[in-house]
């Protein structure tokens, strides 16, 4: 049955994004799910009618106005931007460039671009969520490998502190959300966590959090991880 609210779910094609579709819809949400190629996200769009599909390429500037002026002043209890990509394997260092940019550009710079400019289309008491990583925690002891994907997820949790600083919105609740090691594309088939387990543990600590106005870092069973 409908709750009334309505969520963007940034980057819904597949993976968790798509887990976190069909366990909003599932509670009662209507959700608007971007895809960058909605043709592509059957499994999205057979979701049911209390899914909206909108095309949008976290990269794409013009793109996220696009998205902005359709959502023509809809209030959104959740914004969940959840889009991100592993980035460049092997050498990470010696790939080239142009992969490195769109790593940081897409997990990084691409979500707080979108928050900013969606900040006024989420109510007072709703939440804006940013799909981070642990790993992208500088406060805990930090192994080998995945080194800039790591970094781009440590970017994202520097500029949402500072986006959070200076939103101006105390109603609003903002988490940094690492969903755990899930079986998606980029987390393989060994991670311990299925998609469905990961989307409950982030919805409901999103339904437990909105209405608080806090900010902070938390993993899907709600425990407080150190940025
Ligand atoms: N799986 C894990 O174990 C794990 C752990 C910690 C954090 N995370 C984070 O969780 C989020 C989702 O990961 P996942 O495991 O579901 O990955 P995934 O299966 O690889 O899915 C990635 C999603 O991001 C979308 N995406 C990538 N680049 C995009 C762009 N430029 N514009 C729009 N959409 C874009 C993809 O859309 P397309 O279908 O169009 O490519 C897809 O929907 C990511 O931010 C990831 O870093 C995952």
């Amino acid at each position: 049955m409908a709750n009334g609210k309505t969520a963007l779910v940034v980057g819904a094609s597949r993976g968790l994004g798509l887990g976190f579709t069909r366990e909003l819809a599932a509670r009662g949400w209507s959700v608007i799910a971007t895809a960058r190629d909605p043709g592509r996200a059957t499994e999205l769009a057979a979701i049911g009618p209390s899914v909206e599909v909108e095309a949008f390429d976290v990269n794409d500037l013009a793109g996220l106005n696009r998205l902005k002026a359709r959502l023509a002043g809809r209030k959104l209890d959740l914004l969940l931007v959840n889009a991100g990509v592993a980035g460049p394997t092997g050498d990470e260092l010696r790939a080239p460039s142009n992969k490195i940019t769109e790593l940081f550009l897409t997990n990084s710079v691409a979500p707080i671009r979108i928050a900013d400019t969606l900040k006024y289309d989420v109510r007072d008491g709703g939440v804006i969520g940013f799909v981070t990583s642990g790993l992208g925690s500088v406060g805990q002891p930090m192994g080998p490998g995945f080194i800039l994907y790591k970094g781009s997820k440590a970017a994202l949790n520097s500029m949402t502190r500072t986006f959070t600083s200076e939103l101006g919105r105390p109603g609003v609740t903002v988490l940094s959300i690492s969903p755990g090691w899930v079986r998606t594309d980029m987390g393989g088939p060994d991670a311990p966590l299925s998609v469905e387990q990961s989307a409950k543990g982030v919805v409901d600590l999103i339904e437990a959090k909105a209405g608080t106005g806090e900010h902070g870092f938390y993993g899907m069973r709600g425990e407080t991880i150190p940025w």
